[in-house]
């Protein structure tokens, strides 16, 4: 069995891998772990918005590294995982943050089976992946994390998201079955079933304007989730909606069938907005 898991875990000298580190919560959650003095290894694909991020962590006396890498393309991960193992050694956290957000409806998708191939490919394969290929080091030196930023979604099942919290969903679901099988080595597993939080992924979407948590508040509650590592952090209304959902399928369909009618698609989902809310959200 492993050793007791409710110690609580200093960052500091710990090697902690951030992905969708250009932006947003992965963007604050490496500042805030190389904060309390962990060295940190920057992922996504924007190599000059992970240099930014890079330097600027430096600047303020901490300790960073910068891998640009696209998570849909697998011999980059593998690559990716060769490079960091060379140069770091094992790495003790994984922050599997990286992701695409889409929501559409239905109505909007009968020719967009493509929406579902592209969120598995990043929210799915791309993280189990690289966790894949960095899990063998954790489990030798019987040590280490990964932490998963999901969604609220894998509780509430919110219309219009179909593809997105499918493949969130599956993240969790395997994370949840790898925990078991590495629990005799220390390696734990979290997944951060997140709700609304400001970024540029939600920035498409009329109806959040405004609303929700700021990155750092969401990068505060990673940072507390890598010192206790429970198993996955819900928020009220999630459980709330996942209690709901079991005791009361059919008065959930018709509540969530309401809601649904009340926020229709954006208007980048219907095709109508800019070329950058197109791009993040189609
Ligand atoms: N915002 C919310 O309301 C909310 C709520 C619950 C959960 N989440 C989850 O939180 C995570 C972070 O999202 P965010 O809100 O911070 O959005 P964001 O600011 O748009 O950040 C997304 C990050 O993912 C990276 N990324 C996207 N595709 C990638 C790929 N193929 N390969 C490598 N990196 C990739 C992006 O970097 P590059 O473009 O440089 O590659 C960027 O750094 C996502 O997994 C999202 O599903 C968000």
């Amino acid at each position: 069995m492993a050793a007791p898991r409710r110690r609580r875990v200093s960052l500091d000298g710990r090697t902690v891998l951030v992905t969708g580190a250009s932006s947003g919560i992965g963007e604050a959650t490496a500042r805030a772990v190389a904060e309390r003095g962990a060295t940190v290894l920057l992922v996504a694909r924007r190599g000059d918005e992970l240099e930014r991020v890079r330097a600027s962590i430096e600047d303020g006396g901490g300790r960073a590294s910068a891998y640009s890498c696209d998570l849909t393309d697998h011999d980059a991960i593998d690559a990716l995982v060769a490079r960091v193992l060379a140069e770091h050694g094992a790495v003790d956290v994984l922050v599997n943050n990286a992701g695409r957000s889409i929501r559409r409806s239905l109505a909007l998708s009968y020719d967009r089976f493509h929406d579902v191939e592209r969120s598995m490919a990043v929210n799915f394969f791309g993280p189990v992946r690289l966790t894949l290929g960095l899990l063998p080091a954790m489990r030798s030196q019987r040590s280490g994390h990964v932490v998963n930023i999901v969604t609220w979604g894998v509780q509430l099942r919110a219309p219009k998201f179909s593809a997105y919290i499918a493949s969130k969903s599956a993240l969790d679901s395997w994370s949840r079955v790898a925990a078991r099988e590495t629990y005799g080595e220390n390696v734990a597993f979290t997944n951060m079933r997140f709700s609304l939080v400001r970024t540029p992924m939600s920035a498409p979407t009329e109806a959040y304007a405004g609303r929700g948590a700021t990155p750092e508040q969401a990068a505060a509650r990673v940072v507390r989730a890598i010192e206790r590592r429970p198993p996955h952090v819900n928020t009220l209304a999630g459980n709330v909606g996942e209690l709901l959902n079991l005791v009361a399928p059919r008065l959930a369909d018709g509540l969530f069938h309401r809601f649904d009618r009340m926020f229709p698609d954006s208007r980048a989902a219907r095709g109508a907005a800019g070329s950058d809310a197109r791009r993040r959200s189609s």
